[in-house]
């Protein structure tokens, strides 16, 4: 039941939801969510389970011809709380021929995910791989309103179902050039990237909008230093991207590095989620393992950590033996790793991506201060308590960092700016004092009062 509460809150407060918080049913929502807050039966023995008490999903990539194996489900269904289409949600599979979608294997693995409380990660959108034919041979214009096209009906058809969609996978190049990777869609100009990002926003201002990639975990690499300034760039030109996901194959070839922890909070200080979408590490060293999902944990904006393939027998990659269940389904020690170290979990040291909480600043003709208590906190939610001294009558400005959303407030009458992430607060005879609850969404910044004004 924890699961099925993180899937209805999330769409319902996805980062760049244009529409204002109905404050009612997102009061009504956030009592509903109280009913099922951690301390289930299962908190702490399983994946998913002990990932929600952290605020985090712990996922898998799914098969849609496993489905039908019980020994595959009943693992799915007991150990994780997010699913990935493997390969179904491609574009191969989505638009075989060109105009004609195909979506029966991905909706069977969306159907199967969501009735069962778990979210869904889209994957992916826009890539130079696994094209139908048709897209291999197209180029210029006529690629590029294909591909948009293509973002604009996959996404618009999973609209309310996926929480996170990988826009775009794999657009830049191994190696030190830290270039665009070479690509039709490349070829058909550099802004291909942010073209597709902006269809995906249109179709599903919800969800959020994530650029994927491989060999980006070492933060010293030039793969990794090139996609965390095209990020920066999107961010400052507000290009709406939401989130980053690390792929994170390793092996021999491409060991986990410790700095790995410093990317991912990097990229978050850039005001992104960021999201371990593909773990899987050959040999399944248990102390790796570990080290990655700490990391995640120690990070506030991490959302969550996929698994591609649950079985070892499941991996692309089988015979590194790199997953967390053997191929008999049963438990490995990288599991007991991973599951320790959500169970103990570290407290995240992001730096805020906002000014930390100051003392308020009251505008000339005003004078009162408000002051900023932390309240209970949840997995996916906590309280923050303001008082007001030095009017009976007042006005204070909040904001949240996105994709924070205030869900209910108390003991005042709130109004909010377009973005939804600043209210201001005034008096409604309560007192001088007024609370209100924050979704986390990941970030566990605390919220800024903006200013003070007696009226
Ligand atoms: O389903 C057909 C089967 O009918 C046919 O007999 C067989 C013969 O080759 O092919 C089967 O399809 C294969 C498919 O996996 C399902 O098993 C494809 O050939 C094969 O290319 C495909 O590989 C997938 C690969 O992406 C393709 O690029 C892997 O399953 C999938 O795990 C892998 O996932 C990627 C991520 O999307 C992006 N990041 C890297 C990751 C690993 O490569």
């Amino acid at each position: 039941m924890i699961e099925r509460c993180q899937e209805d809150t999330r769409p319902r407060f996805g980062p760049r939801a244009r529409t204002a918080v109905v404050l009612a049913a997102a009061a009504l929502l956030a009592a509903t969510s109280a009913a099922f807050l951690p301390g289930t039966a299962s908190a702490g023995t399983t994946l998913g389970a002990s990932a929600a008490e952290k605020g985090r999903y712990f996922g898998t990539a799914v098969a849609a011809n496993k489905l039908s194996d019980s020994a595959y489900t009943t693992i799915l269904n007991r150990e994780f709380n997010s699913v990935t289409p493997e390969n179904e949600m491609k574009i191969d599979a989505t638009e075989p021929q060109q105009g004609r979608f195909s979506y029966g294997a991905a909706d069977q693995i969306v159907s199967h995910a969501r009735s069962r409380g778990m979210s869904v990660r889209g994957h992916t959108l826009a890539w130079h791989s696994q094209q139908p034919g048709w897209m291999q041979s197209m180029s210029g214009s006529a690629l590029r309103q294909a591909m948009l096209n293509h973002v604009t009906q996959v996404a618009t058809h999973f609209r309310g179902q996926v929480v996170a969609w990988d826009v775009v996978n794999e657009a830049f190049a191994d190696g030190s050039s830290g270039a665009r990777r070479d690509s039709n869609l490349q070829r058909t100009g550099n802004d291909w990237i942010e073209a597709a990002f902006r269809a995906a926003d249109a179709a599903d201002p919800n969800a959020k909008l994530c650029y994927n990639d491989y060999n980006t975990d070492n933060w010293t690499h030039a793969k990794t230093q090139a996609v965390y300034n095209m990020v920066r760039d999107f961010k400052s030109r507000g290009v709406p991207i939401d989130c980053v996901g690390f792929q994170s194959h390793f092996n021999n070839d491409s060991p986990y590095n410790s700095n790995y922890r410093t990317t991912l909070s990097s990229f978050a200080a850039l005001g992104v989620d960021v999201q371990v979408t593909e773990l899987d590490i050959q040999g399944a060293p248990a102390n790796t393992y570990r080290s990655v999902v700490e990391d995640c944990l120690a990070v506030a904006r991490c959302n969550g950590v996929t698994v591609w393939g649950i079985r070892d027998s499941d991996s692309w990659r089988a015979s590194q033996t790199p997953l967390l269940f053997n191929n008999s389904g049963q438990k490995k020690a990288a599991y007991d790793a991973v599951l320790a170290a959500l169970n103990t979990g570290t407290t995240p040291t992001d730096p805020p991506t906002n000014p930390p909480t100051t003392p308020p600043t009251n505008p000339p003709g005003g004078s009162c201060t408000a002051t900023l208590q932390d309240g209970t906190r949840w997995g996916d939610r906590f309280n923050s308590t303001v008082t007001v001294s030095g009017a009976s009558n007042w006005t204070v400005v909040v904001a949240v960092t996105p994709p924070q959303k205030i869900s209910s407030t108390w003991n005042g009458s709130p109004t909010w700016d377009s973005s939804g992430n600043v209210m201001t607060m005034r008096s409604n005879g309560s007192g001088n004092a007024f609370g209100f609850t924050t979704m986390a969404n990941g970030n566990w910044n605390r919220p800024v009062v903006q200013s003070c004004t007696a009226s």
